[in-house]
Formats: structure tokens, sequence, C-alpha cells
């Protein structure tokens, strides 16, 4: 296996910008994800189950089918009527941002119901409404057990946003495939998008152990 690094070199740049796309796109993904999979959650709760039937179907559908196929369906059903065009970067992140939600809908769902029911009857026999026992005890003992499955999510973002080449989103994994396509060269574009991935979940992980440290101990 001999390195050519002149290829190497001349595609340093395009994976300098592929990585920072990559980032973004996670990034946004997560946030919208947060967001949304926050009303989901909550909507899944409800107890009239025609309302939670809907946020049911939503959750099934996007954790029942692959996010390959929700991408294309996305880039080429959902983008191009509403837009008039097509845009790789846009079906990007909406398509992470509403696969992510139903993810992390279920991990606001499960932190809250993990919360013992007795802290609910205490807060209550203090005299706290159902909102105030849920914002001053139960959710902050909640969003401490969410932490490490939302980083889970986020690390599986960053990588599954390598889906988003197929569309052509000029993210890392795209300008793997376009080094590999002009030189016929299987080591240099993968083993270089593989290690920058490598680098970008293993900080994440690094980082977010440490904040799971310093909650616990509190
Ligand atoms: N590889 C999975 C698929 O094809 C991606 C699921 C996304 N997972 C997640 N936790 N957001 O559907």
């Amino acid at each position: 296996m001999d390195i050519q690094w002149d290829i190497l070199a001349e595609y340093a740049p395009y994976f300098a910008k592929g990585t920072l796309l990559t980032i973004g796109l996670s990034l946004a993904g997560i946030l919208i994800g947060c967001i949304l999979g926050l009303f989901i959650g909550l909507g899944k709760m409800v107890r009239n189950k025609f309302i939670a039937f809907p946020f049911n179907c939503y959750i099934a559908f996007f954790r029942g089918t692959p996010l390959m196929v929700q991408i294309l369906l996305i880039h080429f059903g959902v983008i191009p009527p509403i837009l008039g065009t097509t845009n790789a970067i846009v079906a990007a992140i909406v398509a992470l941002s509403l696969n992510s939600a139903a993810y992390v809908s279920e991990i606001f769902r499960a932190g809250i119901q993990s919360i013992d029911k007795g802290q609910m009857e205490a807060a209550r026999s203090l005299g706290m409404n159902h909102v105030q026992a849920m914002r001053f005890v139960i959710l902050p003992q909640a969003f401490k057990r969410m932490i490490p499955p939302l980083g889970n999510e986020f690390v599986v973002l960053i990588k599954d946003s390598s889906l988003a080449a197929i569309i052509a989103a000029p993210e890392l994994m795209y300008w793997g495939r376009a080094m590999q396509g002009q030189y016929y060269r299987p080591w240099e574009p993968y083993i270089t998008a593989a290690l920058i991935y490598f680098v970008l979940t293993f900080s994440l992980s690094l980082l977010l152990s440490r904040l799971e440290r310093r909650l616990t101990t509190e």
C-alpha cells in the first residue's frame, strides 16, 4: 500500500471544506432534532390515543425506514415542490433533523418516564401544581439522564451525515468519493475520511464523558 501524498495534498482543501459541512449538517440536525423531538415526545405521552396516534406514526416511520431512503425521498420528492428546485444541503438538513427528532423524542420520553413516580407525588404533596412539579422536580432530574443518550445521538448523526453524499451534498464523504472516482485509488480517500470522522466522534465522546462526570458528581 503505497500512499500517494501528492493527491492527498491536492484534495486537502476539499476535505477541509467537506469536514466543515459535515459538522454543520450534524449540528443543525441535532439542534432541530432536539426541538422537534421534544414536541413529538410530549405528543406521544398525551393520554388521548387519537392525539398520540400521529406522533406514534411519525416515530414508527422515521425509525422503521432507512435514513438513505428518507434522504432520497426528501431530496427528490419533498424539497422541489417547495423550493422549486433541488437543494442537497437543505434536503440533508431536513432529513437528518426529521430522522433525529424521532430518536430524540424517545430519549425525552424515556428520560421523563424514568423518574420515580414518588417524585411527582412528593412535589404535589408540597403544594406544587403539575406544571411546577414538572418544571422544578421532574425535568431537572430527567435532563441529566438524557445527556448521555443525546450525546450518542449526536455521534450517530456525525457518521450518518455521510449518507448525504448520495445526493451530492459536498460534505466529507462526497469529497472522498470524488477523489476515489478521479484516481481509482481506495486507500487515500477512504482512510482520510475515516480518520476525520473518527477524530470528530472521538473528541465529541471525550467531551461528553467529561460533562457526564461533572453532572454525576454534583
Ligand atoms: N443507519 C440508520 C438508518 O439507516 C440511521 C439511523 C439514524 N439513527 C439515529 N439514531 N438517528 O436508518
